[in-house]
């Protein structure tokens, strides 16, 4: 059984050592705090506690390493780990520079070592099945892809909404569009905290001519989760505040009538829901990364589309701080 080492147990993390104890071994748990240390002695009594990385990277009976600290160490850990030799999944984002992402990147591919960042909704079944969609056709021609992701709070003090926020939805399109924008200009306000974003309004256009938008922001009334993709043919939404409807299929789009050439007219046809499997998305994540320990990292597919994510933020944040 594949031996993991976790570190980070806070309000996310302990979710992932969960997920991890139950699809593989967890041989060590690390957290710089006591309190938390001794709370996972207890809840896994098998597994050994340190708040000392180095010491469990130390033990070479670990296969490979998750990671759920917060943000501004996931790029040094992630690198002593990978260094140690040791098969990477880190939460998102890996690093808060294209640059440290590129070294964390060589790394992984001089080693041949998995390194997988934590974007989860690639997982989502609901998203999955948007991917299929797109990738067979279904919709025609995709024309613009937008995320909403806004709620009253959380509001953070280490990171403005758009790194928070912005990763998951960053990662969707990229991911569903399959381009790196050409362009990437994001605006926002930092209305409680000085250089710390609130709201931020970003627009992406990709060589293929798509273009994409994310609202993200911790100052809403609605607490939305959404992606909209708009084809030719048919549009679909994935709403995850939706507990049964996850995914809607639109059978709408422009519709120019041969017999009078020139004028468009719209075309509306059913609405419908499919049935999207309960499975939760960080089972599946983790599951795919115990797939990369065991049979290799491959063409590095996971790092290279987390690589993708942090350089397009970059871009955003250079754009934010020239838009001040
Ligand atoms: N994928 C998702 O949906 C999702 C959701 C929430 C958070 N996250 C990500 O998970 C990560 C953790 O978020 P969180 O909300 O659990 O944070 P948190 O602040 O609640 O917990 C972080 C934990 O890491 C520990 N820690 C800090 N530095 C450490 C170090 N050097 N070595 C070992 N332990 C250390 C802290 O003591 C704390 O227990 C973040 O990167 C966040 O972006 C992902």
């Amino acid at each position: 059984m594949t031996r993991v080492a976790h570190a980070g147990v806070g309000g996310w993390g302990r979710n992932v050592a969960r997920v991890v104890g139950e699809l593989a071994e967890l041989a060590w748990i690390c957290d710089v705090d006591e309190g938390r240390r001794e709370e996972y002695a207890r809840r896994y009594p098998e597994a050994r506690t340190t708040a000392s990385f180095e010491e469990m990277l130390a033990d070479d009976g670990v296969d490979a390493v998750t990671i759920a600290t917060p943000v501004p160490t996931h790029h040094a850990l992630a690198r002593q780990a990978l260094e140690a030799g040791k098969h990477v999944f880190v939460e998102k984002p890996p690093a808060m520079r294209g640059s440290e992402m590129e070294e964390l990147l060589s790394l992984a591919q001089e080693r041949s070592l998995a390194l997988m960042p934590g974007h989860l909704l690639l997982y989502h079944p609901g998203l999955v099945r948007v991917k299929e969609l797109v990738d067979a056709g279904e919709l025609g021609e995709v024309a613009c892809v937008y995320g909403n992701r806004q709620n009253l709070g959380v509001i953070r003090s280490n990171e403005n909404a758009l790194w928070s926020l912005g990763v998951h939805d960053l990662s969707v399109i990229l991911w569903l569009l399959g381009e790196e924008p050409s362009e990437a200009v994001a605006y926002g306000m930092d209305y409680l905290q000085e250089g710390i974003e609130d709201v931020v309004f970003c627009f992406l256009r990709f060589p293929s001519g798509k273009v994409a938008h994310m609202h993200l922001s911790w100052l809403d009334p609605h607490k939305m989760r959404k992606m909209t993709v708009v084809g030719r043919e048919k549009m679909v939404v994935f709403d995850d505040m939706e507990l049964e409807r996850k995914v809607t299929i639109y059978e709408k789009g422009p519709w120019e009538p041969a017999e009078s050439y020139g004028e468009w007219r719209t075309r509306t046809g059913d609405i419908y829901s499919p049935k999207i499997a309960n499975d939760e998305p960080l089972r599946l994540e983790l599951a795919h990364f115990l797939t990369l320990v065991r049979d290799g990292p491959g063409d590095h597919r996971e790092a290279l589309d987390g690589l993708a994510v942090v350089r397009t933020l970059d871009r955003l944040t250079e754009s934010l701080r020239d838009g001040r």
